[in-house]
């Protein structure tokens, strides 16, 4: 394979729907794996090409085991931690195979449609405060965040009165800026779960979170740190991310006239603008993992020892799979996209976020037909490169 220089990895976005122009620097738009550079000087294989993305994500000679001092560390901030266990993303087969069995029951597309009518209320709800308070708003504060964050609530049975709490938690966890703030949030929210998880003991209630005190913790099956620490994935994994989609999502659409005609033309079409939104958005765009054993790949060896970093946003916008990838275009098939992820640590709540996204945004633009940003859409600042993707804030009108 011809050695094109090394890209720097991650990157900010110059636009917030396109991946930073400098992973798909000139001449290695043909080369399904090429070279990164990760802040610390280490270099990474940089894999772009669909087809060989998901034979990777799907291979168990690539692990996620974040605590192994070969990982690929993204950033600074990330690598400062690097020591604390994350459950389920950060562990391997079989370990993680017997905890994904006792979570998947809550998550399938027949449970997620049995909680439909209820995040069709959650929507109506903060729609119905936000038109009566009137414009302007912010809509990241007052609805793209709130609908996932009262849902996953719901779902795990966690007080959503805690919500400003936990919700500045996960912003220090995701964004820190130092390794520093990201311990002290991890540490804030290991110690509000342990009580909580305490209380649920004594006066149970009925969410997902007490299934596992009384099917897990007190079974045995699991310790009281690993629920702790699952109960930490689920929270923050199921809420930032939608809220990063309602948004973005939202702010994609409107500087896409054309396709929020198409959304707004019959709700048919809801299910795959959500998916061509997905793909286009790939908000989740560091992916990395550490291959244990050698592995042949695209005509490369990737060796064992070496990190390999899979950017969804580039992924999936392979013109193999997708003609025109750089156009938003809600009516194509997008659905084998990668942007939750591929193979064993496949998004858990993808079924839920696609329910919320379906709802919010059929909802919003029903509601609100003459929805606009409130300010030029390049005032507006989004997140930077190292995190989930997403609005820092998205002042709107109608
Ligand atoms: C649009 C919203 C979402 C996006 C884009 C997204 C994206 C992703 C991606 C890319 C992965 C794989 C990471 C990897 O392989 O390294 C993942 C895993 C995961 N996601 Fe999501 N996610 C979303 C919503 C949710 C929600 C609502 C939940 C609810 C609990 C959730 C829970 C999880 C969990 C637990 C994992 C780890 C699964 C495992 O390792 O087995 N996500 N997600």
């Amino acid at each position: 394979m011809p050695e094109s220089p090394a890209v720097s990895f991650p990157q900010d976005r110059t636009c917030p729907f396109h991946p930073p122009t400098g992973y798909r620097a000139p001449g290695r738009e043909a080369t399904p794996l090429s070279r990164a550079t990760l802040y610390d000087g280490r270099t990474v294989w940089l894999v772009t090409g669909h087809a060989e993305a998901r034979a990777l994500l799907a291979d168990p000679r690539l692990s996620s085991a974040r605590e192994n001092p070969a990982f690929p560390m993204l950033t600074a901030r990330l690598a400062g931690t690097a020591q604390r266990r994350i459950e389920l993303l950060g562990v391997d087969d079989p370990e993680h195979h017997a905890q994904r069995r006792t979570l998947i029951p809550s998550f399938t597309v027949k449970r997620v449609a049995a909680l439909r009518p209820q995040i069709q209320e959650t929507v109506d709800r903060l729609l119905d405060a936000m038109i009566e308070q009137g414009p302007p708003a912010d809509l990241v504060t007052s609805f793209a965040l709130p609908v996932p964050s009262m849902v996953i609530c719901a779902l795990l049975g966690v007080p959503y009165a805690d919500h400003e709490f936990f919700e500045a938690q996960s912003r220090k966890l995701l964004r820190g800026p130092t390794a520093d703030d990201v311990d002290t949030a991890r540490a804030a929210l290991s110690e509000y779960f342990r009580a909580l998880i305490s209380r649920k003991q004594r006066d149970p209630g009925e969410g997902l979170l007490d299934e596992l005190i009384s099917k897990q913790l007190d079974t045995g099956a699991i310790d009281r740190d690993q629920l702790v620490r699952l109960a930490q994935v689920l929270l923050v994994a199921g809420h930032e991310t939608t809220a990063n989609m309602i948004s973005l999502g939202t702010f994609t659409l409107l500087q896409h006239p054309d396709q929020l005609a198409r959304l707004r033309s019959t709700d048919a079409v809801v299910p795959s603008a959500v998916e061509e939104l997905l793909r286009y958005l790939s908000i989740a765009d560091g992916m990395s993992r550490l291959a244990v054993q050698d592995i042949e790949v695209g005509g490369v060896t990737i060796r064992s020892g070496e990190g390999v970093v899979l950017p969804a946003s580039v992924i999936n916008r392979d013109p193999a799979v997708y003609p025109e990838p750089d156009e938003l275009d809600l009516h194509r098939y997008a659905r084998q996209h990668v942007a939750f992820g591929f193979g064993i640590h496949q998004c858990l709540g993808q079924n839920l976020a696609r329910a919320e996204m379906e709802t919010a945004l059929r909802t919003l633009f029903d509601r609100l037909p003459d929805l606009r940003l409130a300010r030029p859409a390049d005032t507006i600042p989004f997140k930077p490169g190292d995190t989930v993707q997403g609005m820092l804030e998205l002042p709107v009108t109608w």
